[in-house]
């Protein structure tokens, strides 16, 4: 594998349950987001949501409204995967479906930099499988988060089986300490 790109621009491939909670602990985090869903509608209704969950930490005294304010300047609605093209990393958290996850992941494949991460959310897709149809299997793992994710720390990195010629992305150097806070 080849060295880690730095992480300050991520892209989110669904604006569900998981795909915000991931917006929220990434952009708190201080990194750029990218939320994409099918409609632009439903990725706003995602940040909506975010928005939601700030307020609510803000009138609690947990968060200055500075703080919430800025974090939700960092997050994108978008429609589509071209707002991917910087990404350093993409995290797909769309409908745990098959068919959805490698047509997207196919549809990545002319979008993303060269050395740019890729991840899944998935909870029972075989990440072997998924990192066969993309074009980095080497930069591609299973990023298991937990709900609600801003209060779950823990992250699952699931490497997935590799042929003997291809090395693990090392799971210990993956960029996740911004997930797992
Ligand atoms: N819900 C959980 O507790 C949980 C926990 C860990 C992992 N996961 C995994 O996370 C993933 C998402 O789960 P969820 O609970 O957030 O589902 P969800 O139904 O809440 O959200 C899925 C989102 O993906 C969007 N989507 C569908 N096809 C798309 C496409 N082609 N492009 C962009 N967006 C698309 C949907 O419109 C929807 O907004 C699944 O793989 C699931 O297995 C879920």
């Amino acid at each position: 594998m080849t060295s880690q790109p730095e992480i300050n621009r991520i892209g989110i491939i669904g604006a569900g349950l998981m795909g915000v909670g991931i917006a929220q602990v990434a952009a708190s985090a201080g990194l750029a987001v990218a939320l994409s869903d099918i409609s632009l509608e439903r990725a706003q209704a995602g940040l909506g949501t975010i928005r939601k969950q700030l307020d609510r930490q803000v009138s609690k005294g947990a968060l200055s409204a500075d703080a919430a304010d800025a974090t939700l300047a960092r997050i994108t609605p978008v429609v589509g995967l071209d707002a991917f093209a910087e990404a350093d990393f993409v995290i797909e958290a769309a409908t745990e479906n098959v068919p959805i996850k490698l047509d997207l992941l196919g549809r990545l494949k002319p979008v993303l930099r060269a050395d740019a991460l890729l991840a899944s959310n998935t909870s029972s897709i075989s990440i072997t499988m998924l990192a066969a149809a993309t074009d980095r299997p080497d930069r591609f793992i299973g990023m298991h988060f937990f709900n609600p994710v801003p209060v779950m720390k823990l992250v699952e990195l699931i490497p997935g089986s590799r042929p003997r010629t291809q090395r693990s992305p090392p799971c210990a150097g993956w960029p996740s300490g911004w997930a797992r806070r």
